[in-house]
């Protein structure tokens, strides 16, 4: 297993996986996000060591992204009725061993359920309301649970998924709560999940293996299959590190070794990850349409926003950037700027820290017109878009074999009111 180098910071482009920027935004507008499949499919091998990787679709669930993990044999996880939906349209089957889909939720809406029971997708369970409720509809079906062990770590307290402090799992201490539950409806316990949180690090993934031993031991042998969560962190900036996948996987097989040699059949072990796989794959390409000078501060505005891209606005996540000199200069000289969007309010700029502190960033000197992309926008950053200020969401493209295929076009103004009504007066 190998972990990645760090990338180095870029602040001029003028390729994305081999093709020209300037060819990608004429051919389908700004903004528009690219992907490109080579580094998807090299994160994948990366966690070849595992017995299943299991993709968390929320974080990019384009049919076609989808479906290139799929024929590289990841497993999918999904959290709503549509995302088993997009799973099942993009070539999974809802039934298999082991589960090609699951269902990760700490409730059901009525259309999840329905869909759970009717397809016989597999459900790990975050609540012991779950397991009533699929219990009543679909007696005798496996599950699993998904626990919270009492600690999370993720890369902002919003995304940590463990402590009390987490709405998420089932509580460690109420196990056996669960399991008379279970017996009720005689559903079987057959594995568990701990995912304790997002962009976390290696001290406290590790801690994950120890309360997933926990766990099993007191469900027993009926446990088959035990999934680490996801939470493994991407390098967004220098000075970042990626977890040491080798020492990673070494503590996890530990565990689910320990578990066989106690129960005396196989486990199996699986990882869960969304921005691993994609986050280092997503471009965000945007054009500079004003250039203002406020006082001391230089801001390029562009025609992205946090419509486009959130996660700056919600954690003050730090995403590089680099523009794409049109005349091809990679050596203009730099300044610091503020990178701000087109919406109408003042949070609405992609270089802020938690808090919503403005910072500046150093880039080239640019003009209007001028493209500019934001990188490492794979995960978490189209899915969180929104129609904010009736801007429709951006197209995207996904860079297959050197050829980029539009996977999404952008929205018109007829899909921002389609469903709305003036009713008749
Ligand atoms: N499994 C479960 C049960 C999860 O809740 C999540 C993420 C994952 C797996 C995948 O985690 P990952 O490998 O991507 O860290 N919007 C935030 C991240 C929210 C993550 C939610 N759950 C962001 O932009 O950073």
């Amino acid at each position: 297993m190998t972990t990645p180098t760090a990338p180095t910071d870029s602040p001029s482009r003028t390729e994305i996986a081999g093709l020209e920027v300037a060819d990608l935004a004429r051919r389908f507008g700004t903004p528009t996000f690219v992907y490109d499949a080579a580094t998807i499919l090299q994160r994948l091998a990366d966690l070849s060591a595992f017995d299943h990787v299991r993709y968390a679709q929320k974080a990019a669930s384009n049919l076609a992204l989808l479906d290139l993990v799929r024929r590289h044999g990841a497993l999918v996880d999904a959290v709503s009725a549509a995302e088993i939906r997009r799973a099942l349209a993009a070539g999974y089957t809802a039934e298999g061993t082991p589960p090609p889909v699951v269902y990760t939720a700490d409730i059901f809406d009525a259309e999840a359920l329905d869909l759970c029971v009717e397809k016989n997708v597999h459900v790990n369970c975050g609540s012991s309301d779950m397991i009533d409720q699929l219990g009543r509809r679909a007696p005798g079906r496996r599950i699993t649970l998904r626990i919270n062990p009492g600690f999370g770590h993720g890369h902002s307290q919003k995304t940590n998924t463990g402590g009390k402090q987490a709405k998420h799992g089932i509580w460690h201490d109420q196990i056996a709560d669960c399991l008379a539950r279970a017996a009720r409806f005689q559903l079987e316990v057959s594995g568990l999940h701990v995912h304790i949180g997002s962009g976390t690090d290696l001290d406290h993934l590790s801690r994950v293996c120890g309360a997933l031993e926990n766990a099993a031991v007191e469900v027993g042998p009926s446990v088959t299959s035990v999934s680490v969560g996801g939470g493994l962190p991407t390098v967004y900036r220098q000075g970042e590190q990626y977890v040491d996948l080798a020492a990673y996987y070494e503590l996890c097989d530990a565990m689910r070794k320990r578990l066989q040699a106690g129960f005396g059949h196989p486990v199996s072990l699986e990882i869960e990850p969304g921005r691993y796989l994609v986050a280092e794959s997503g471009y965000l390409i945007a054009e500079i349409r004003a250039i203002k000078q406020q006082d001391d501060n230089t801001f390029y505005l562009l025609d992205a926003g946090f419509n486009n891209l959130a996660r700056p606005i919600l954690y003050g996540a730090y995403h590089p950037m680099s523009v794409v000199p049109s005349d091809g200069d990679l050596s203009r000289p730099e300044q610091e700027v503020i990178v701000g969007g087109p919406l109408c309010e003042s949070g609405d700029i992609f270089t802020q820290e938690e808090g919503g502190f403005v910072v500046s960033r150093r880039l080239p000197v640019a003009r209007v017109g001028e493209l500019l992309v934001i990188e490492c926008a794979g995960a978490y950053s189209f899915v969180m878009g929104s129609n904010y200020n009736s801007k429709p969401l951006g197209a995207e493209v996904l860079i297959l074999q050197g050829r980029a295929h539009l996977i999404r076009r952008r929205q018109t103004f007829e899909d921002l009111v389609r469903g709305e009504s003036i009713p008749e007066l």
